[in-house]
Parts: structure tokens; C-alpha cells; sequence
């Protein structure tokens, strides 16, 4: 099924009439496509559906290749991004292009899958920007770390059910509270895993998010589960390069406080709320997605 969505894709690429932008396409790693493989479960594989995959798995495409760009990160999917191949420049530019030519298709699908997927967009962009707000200091509070990958993960996955219930004919509010929850559950076990894996598994470097200054919810849940010298001490390598004793006791300071357990918890909480919702609407491969979720290591 997920075939269709690649042909489609490429059929867009090409019709840019552009060897420069095929050739950048071609150095793109494809990913898991979470979102196509969502549509497609919900609305089957009619044209309409195929081409909002494409258009929606192009648009987070450019969204992976402006983040590397402000994230500074040179591995992508366990290969070098193209920032790093090519430069901040190209790898802008070639996001604008991956981003613009999936506008042009979308607004040709239908007005109201436009109008949800490109709300999203604004939303995605607004919660990258908080992101990187949010990276100035140490942030204890969980609320602005949730409202944030909400935004910046949460709605493309959420528009992306909402858009396929709508072009499938289902009522759409079950499958956007599913893709919501699915969003932060995903956002929350990436923030885990850049913790608990090792780089190979990743695909990208281990343990990179708090010396980025990204404060994810186990290192908020440390900071809530410290005494109070070690709040500071978790304070002061906040935004720093981590040597392997930092690691060492940020590691075990939450295995032994239950941190990691306890977020991964919180994940599971919301997505089995994703998939009693949509036992209830018998939709069992559904399900099975939302349970792969918390099962993955990368
Ligand atoms: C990855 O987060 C980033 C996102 C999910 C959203 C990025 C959004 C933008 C750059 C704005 C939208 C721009 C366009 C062109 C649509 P992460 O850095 O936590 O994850 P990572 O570890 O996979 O990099
Ligand atoms: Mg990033």
C-alpha cells in the first residue's frame, strides 16, 4: 500500500522538471511513514488518500530538513543529513521546495483536508519555534514541554487522521483525539529512546537532547524526584557537552528514581486511551500501529 505513496511522490519530484532537486530527493532516507501508513489504514487507497499521504509525508519531509538545520544535526536516520552533505543553504532551499510543491498538490485534493493540514503546519512551525525558546534555560515545567510536542509532533499526526476520517466519510473526532494521542506518545518515547539507545540504534547521537538544551519530560521528571543540590548540579549541565560521569549520573539517578519507567508510563497511559478508542470503532490494525509505537526501539 505504503508503494503507492512512494510512486506518487516521486511522480511529484519529477514533475518539478528539476535533475538538482531529483538528485537531493534521491539522498533522502524514506523513515517509517507513520503518517501515510495511518491514512491509508483509515481511508483505503483512493487517489485522494494516496496523494494527501504523499503531500502530508513531504511536508514533514521539509519540516526533518529545517530542523536539522536549526538542531545542528549532521545524522539523519542513521545517515548524514543532507546539512551535512550539502550545506544549511540546500538544505533549506530543498526543504522550501519539497514544502511548496506540496501545497500546490494539496489544495487540489479537497478544501477541507487543506484547511486541517495546513493549520497543522502553522502549528508545527510555532511549536519548533517554542522548542528552541524553550532551549534557552533549564525548563522544570512539564505543561510547556507537553503544550510544545503537541505542536511541534502532535498535529501533523493528528491532522493527518483527522484529514483521512474526512476523506474516508468517518466521523473524524475519535481519529483526531487517536492521532493526538499517538503524537505526544510518539514525541515522548523519542525523547526516551535518545536516553535509553545507543547512537547505532538510533540512527542519530545518543543522549544529545539536554546537551542541545532540550529539557524532555525525563529530565523534567528527574528534576521534580532530586534533592535539591542535585537539582542544581542536573541545572548546571543543562545545554553542555555531557562527559561519560555526567551521563553515568544522570543515567542512574533515573533508574534508581524510577524516572525512565514512570515517562515511558505516561506514553503507554495515552496510547492505550488511542486504542480503546479505536477498539470501539473496530478498527484493529489501527490498534495494532498505536501498539508498535510503544514497542520500538528507534
Ligand atoms: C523534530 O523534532 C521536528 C519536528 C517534528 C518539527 C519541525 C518543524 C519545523 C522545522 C517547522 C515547519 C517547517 C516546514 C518547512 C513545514 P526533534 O528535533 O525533537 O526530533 P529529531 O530528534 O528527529 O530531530
Ligand atoms: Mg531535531
Amino acid at each position: 500500500m505504503l508503494d503507492a505513496v512512494e510512486r506518487k511522490i516521486e511522480q511529484y519530484i519529477a514533475e518539478l522538471d528539476d535533475k538538482d532537486a531529483e538528485a537531493l530527493y534521491r539522498r533522502l532516507p524514506a523513515g517509517k511513514r507513520l503518517r501515510a501508513r495511518l491514512i491509508l489504514t483509515i481511508a483505503g487507497t483512493s487517489l485522494p488518500v494516496i496523494e494527501t499521504a504523499a503531500v502530508v509525508e513531504m511536508i514533514h519531509a521539509a519540516s526533518l530538513l529545517h530542523d536539522d538545520v536549526i538542531d545542528d544535526a549532521f545524522v539523519r536516520r542513521g545517515k548524514a543529513s543532507l546539512n551535512a552533505l550539502y550545506g544549511n543553504k540546500t538544505a533549506i532551499m530543498f526543504g522550501d521546495v519539497l514544502y511548496s510543491k506540496a501545497f500546490h498538490e494539496l489544495v487540489a485534493i479537497d478544501r477541507r483536508v487543506a484547511r486541517v493540514i495546513s493549520n497543522a503546519v502553522v502549528q508545527l512551525s510555532l511549536g519548533e519555534r517554542r522548542d528552541v525558546l524553550l532551549g534557552d534555560r533549564f525548563n522544570p515545567d512539564r505543561e510547556a514541554y507537553l503544550s510544545m510536542i503537541y505542536q511541534k509532533t502532535a498535529s501533523l499526526i493528528e491532522a493527518a487522521s483527522e484529514a483521512a476520517a474526512i476523506l474516508a466519510g468517518k466521523n473524524p473526532e475519535p481519529y483526531r483525539t487517536y492521532g493526538r494521542n499517538l503524537g505526544i506518545a510518539f514525541q515522548m518515547i523519542d525523547d526516551l529512546l535518545d536516553i535509553t539507545q545507543e547512537s547505532e540504534t538510533l540512527g542519530k547521537p545518543a543522549m544529545h537532547d539536554y546537551e542541545e538544551g532540550k529539557t524532555t519530560l525525563p529530565y523534567i521528571t528527574l528534576y521534580e524526584r532530586l534533592e535539591e543540590k542535585e537539582k542544581e548540579k542536573l541545572i548546571a549541565l543543562h545545554g553542555r557537552r555531557l562527559c561519560p560521569e555526567d551521563q553515568e549520573w544522570i543515567l542512574g539517578k533515573m533508574s534508581t528514581l524510577g524516572v525512565l519507567d514512570r515517562c515511558y508510563a505516561e506514553a503507554r497511559e495515552l496510547v492505550e486511551e488511542a486504542m480503546a478508542l479505536m477498539e470501539r470503532e473496530g478498527e484493529a490494525r489501527l490498534e495494532a500501529i498505536a501498539r508498535s509505537m510503544i514497542e520500538r526501539n528507534y
